[in-house]
C-alpha cells in the first residue's frame, strides 16, 4: 500500500511518500519533502496564518511534485491520499485538503482526512514497529499533552496545556529576552553556557494531582526575572535560558513519572512505553531528563528521529496507510477543522469507506 501524506497545517510545507507492507505491517518512507517558511514568518516573531496559507499554495503542488520523483513514483501508481485536515491554521489546512481532495478525485483513489494529532502519535509504529498500547507525550508549538495510544482511532487525552504549549513558551522566552526564531533551539543553545541555579522559577501545576501543564505563568516569572536585572548582559541571558530549561525539565519529568504511573494501573501486566514527538522532543535535557525517569521505572522510551518529530509529511501518509490498512477512508466532502481533539467521538468514527 502505497500513500502520498500531505501537511500544510502550520508553517512547513510537507509532501512525503510512504510505503506499508500489507502482511508485517511494517512501512518504508520513499519521499520527504519539507519546506519550512521560518524566513518568511521571521519578521513579525511568529507565524502569520494568512502568509502561511498563501506560501502553502504557492509551494504545495511543487514539493508535491517533488516528493513523487524522489520517490521513484507516478501519482498514478499511489494507493491513496492522505492530508491533514486540522486541527491548525484552518486556511494552511484547507490548502492541503483542498489539494487532496483533487487529487483523490482526479486519480479516483481513496481519500484520507488526518487528525494532525493521531499522525504525530502513530509515527513510531512507522519507525519502531510499536505495538499498542503505549503513552504519547506531544510536546510541539501548538501542543502538549499525554495521551494513551490504544489503537488506530482509538485516543484517550490524559492531560494537556491549560495556557501555553510547551514550544510556545520556549518561542516567547525567547522573544522576550530579544533571541531569534525559533526560540526553542536558540534557547537550548545559550542554556549550556548558564547557571540554571541562579533563577528560582516557579513550577506551576506541580503540587496537582493531575496530568496538566501550564506554562504562561513561568513565562511571566522569566519576564519578570529578566526586567529586575536589566540590562542584561550575555551571561544574564544563559542563566535564565537555563533556569527556564531546568524548571520546564522538572515539569515535564514529574509529569512523565505520574503518567506512567498511571499506565502501570490502567494497564496492567502492559509493559510500559513512553513516546516523544513534537518540536521539543529535540531537546537534550528534556530528552535526558525523560532517560532517567524512563530508566527508573523500568519503561521504554521511543524517540523517533526528529526530522519525524517536527511536522512532516511521511506521519500524515503514514496515518493515512494505518487507515486504509483498516478499510477506512473519508468522503470527498468532510471538512477541515481548525480544532479537533484527539479523542473526539469523530475519532475512528463514521470513517467507514
Ligand atoms: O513540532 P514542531 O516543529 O511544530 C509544531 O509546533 O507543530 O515544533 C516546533 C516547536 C517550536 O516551538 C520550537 O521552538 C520548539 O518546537 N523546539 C524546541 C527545540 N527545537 C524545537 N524547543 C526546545 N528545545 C529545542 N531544541
Ligand atoms: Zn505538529
Amino acid at each position: 500500500m502505497r500513500l502520498l501524506g500531505i501537511e500544510t497545517s502550520c508553517d512547513e510545507t510537507a509532501a512525503a511518500i510512504v510505503d506499508r507492507d500489507d502482511l508485517s505491517g511494517h512501512g518504508a518512507i520513499l519521499s520527504n519533502v519539507v519546506r519550512s517558511q521560518l524566513e518568511e514568518h521571521a519578521p513579525y516573531g511568529g507565524v502569520v496564518p494568512e502568509l502561511a496559507a498563501r506560501a502553502h499554495v504557492s509551494h504545495l503542488d511543487h514539493i508535491i511534485g517533488r516528493a513523487a520523483e524522489e520517490a521513484g513514483v507516478r501519482l498514478a501508481e499511489l494507493d491513496g491520499i492522505a492530508a491533514t485536515a486540522g486541527p491548525g491554521l484552518i486556511g494552511g489546512v484547507l490548502v492541503g485538503l483542498t489539494t487532496a481532495k483533487a487529487l483523490a478525485a482526479a486519480l479516483g483513489k481513496p481519500l484520507l482526512a488526518i487528525n494532525h494529532l493521531e499522525a504525530h502519535a502513530l509515527t513510531a509504529r512507522l519507525t519502531d514497529g510499536l505495538e499498542f498500547p503505549y503513552l504519547l507525550l506531544l510536546v510541539s508549538g501548538g501542543h502538549s499533552q499525554f495521551v494513551l495510544v490504544k489503537d488506530v482511532g482509538a485516543y484517550e487525552r490524559w492531560g494537556t496545556t491549560i495556557d501555553d504549549a510547551l514550544g510556545e513558551a520556549f518561542d516567547k522566552v525567547a522573544k522576550l529576552l530579544g533571541l531569534g526564531v525559533p526560540g526553542g533551539p536558540e534557547v537550548e543553545r545559550r542554556a549550556t553556557a548558564g547557571d540554571p541555579r541562579r533563577f528560582r522559577l516557579p513550577r506551576p501545576l506541580l503540587k496537582e494531582d493531575r496530568l496538566d501543564f501550564s506554562f504562561s505563568g513561568l513565562k511571566t516569572a522569566v519576564r519578570l526575572a529578566a526586567e529586575d536585572i536589566a540590562p542584561l548582559s550575555e551571561q544574564d541571558v544563559a542563566d535564565i535560558c537555563a533556569s527556564f530549561q531546568l524548571a520546564v525539565t522538572d515539569i515535564v519529568t514529574t509529569r512523565a513519572r505520574a503518567a506512567l504511573a498511571r499506565f502501570r494501573v490502567a494497564l496492567a501486566g502492559v509493559p510500559p512505553t513512553l513516546v516523544v514527538a513534537g518540536g521539543v522532543a529535540a531537546n537534550r535535557a528534556i530528552g535526558a531528563g525523560l532517560r532517567a525517569v524512563t530508566d527508573a521505572l523500568d519503561a521504554r522510551l521511543v524517540v523517533p528521529p526528529i526530522p519525524l518529530c517536527t511536522d512532516n509529511g511521511v506521519m500524515v501518509a503514514w496515518a493515512g496507510a494505518e487507515r486504509l490498512a483498516l478499510g477506512q477512508a473519508d468522503d470527498l466532502t468532510v471538512a477541515a477543522k481548525a480544532r479537533w481533539p484527539l479523542d473526539s467521538a469523530d475519532m475512528g468514527l463514521g470513517h467507514a469507506d
